[in-house]
């Protein structure tokens, strides 16, 4: 089982995401048996580490982010199994570069993996690039929920 999260610059949610999936894995013994990487829909930051905010945030919950970022291709249709996707803007972009009909419905909302008791009006994992430190720690709340619900639902 493979795994892409995606996100816009590939340098906050997704890599975040990545992480924290990997070590909510490691957690249940699962590591070996799935594999996670992220990529981002724009390419501008390419090869370039998260967000120093969105690192920051993350060492302070034991995550070290040390993904490179990367523009999103097609292969990644084939190659993975589920791409998760943050927000509708990047569900709308994933989807025109989907090659199929069939590649495409791999495509899923992280937004949907959210405890609606701890997220009840949350549509979207939010981006927080222009936010302040608050919102890097909203989204980390989100994705390690969303991290334990998606591998439940890979357990099914
Ligand atoms: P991300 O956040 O999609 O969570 O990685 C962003 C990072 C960079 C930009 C936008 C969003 N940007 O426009 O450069």
């Amino acid at each position: 089982m493979k795994i892409l999260f995606v996100c816009l610059g590939n340098i906050c949610r997704s890599p975040a995401a990545e992480e924290i999936m990997r070590q909510t894995l490691k957690g249940a013994g699962l590591e070996r048996e799935v594999e996670v990487d992220s990529a981002g829909t724009y390419g501008g930051h390419r090869g370039e580490l998260p967000d120093a905010r969105m690192r920051a945030a993350a060492a302070r919950r034991g995550y070290r982010l040390t993904h490179r970022s990367r523009q999103l291709c097609e292969e990644d249709f084939t190659r993975f199994d589920r791409i998760v996707v943050m927000d509708d803007m990047n569900y709308e972009t994933v989807h025109r570069m989907a090659p199929s009909r069939a590649l495409a419905d791999k495509i899923e909302r992280m937004r949907d993996r959210l405890s609606p008791s701890k997220f009840p009006d949350r549509t979207y994992i939010p981006d927080p690039y222009y936010e302040g430190a608050e919102g890097f720690e909203l989204v980390l709340d989100m994705l390690e929920d969303a991290c334990v619900n998606l591998l439940e639902d890979i357990g099914r």
